[in-house]
């Protein structure tokens, strides 16, 4: 989804990677009741409020969020992304997004370092300016906000 109203200060990335398409009916006592759609929604009026366009990409498939990361050199401004499982396993993503040196935040809904120890290790924090975990989709606009503020100090 792409909010066009107001693109001012340029485009913000917002990658969603594997089974957050379910959300909404995933897991709701983890991941809460809030669909893809509504998140995208959230990202594009948070992303609008500070004269940005939000540019909302979900897919299942790794090789899809590295393309997109690709293409987001000299086009977007900033990245958030939830790559979902592929945080806990993907060299290709974190390399991607050291790559096209974009500042990026890492965000995931659930508070990670109360699941699962394998929930607990991200490839992608160390290539990522900073992560939101544990806040719910609030986690995005949070990103967001972080993104526009550094953005405007650059
Ligand atoms: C998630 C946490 C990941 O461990 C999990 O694989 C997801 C969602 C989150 O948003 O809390 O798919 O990134």
């Amino acid at each position: 989804m792409t909010n066009d109203a107001s693109a001012g200060r340029g485009t913000i990335l917002v990658l969603n990677g594997p089974n957050l398409n379910l959300l909404g009916t995933r897991e709701p006592a983890i991941y809460g009741s809030a669909t893809l759609a509504d998140v995208e929604q959230l990202a594009a009026a948070s992303a609008e409020r500070l004269g940005f366009r939000a540019d909302c990409i979900q897919s299942n498939h790794e090789g899809d969020l590295v393309d997109a990361i690709h293409e987001a050199r000299g086009k977007a401004a900033g990245i958030v992304i939830n790559a979902g499982a592929y945080t806990h396993t993907s060299v290709a993503i974190r390399d991607a997004i050291s790559g096209v040196s974009i500042p990026t935040v890492e965000v995931h809904i659930s508070n990670v370092h109360r699941r699962e120890e394998f929930r607990g290790h991200s490839y992608l924090s160390a290539v990522s300016e900073a992560v939101i975990v544990g806040a719910g989709v609030k986690g995005y606009e949070l990103a967001i906000e972080f993104l526009a503020d550094k953005l405007a100090r650059a």
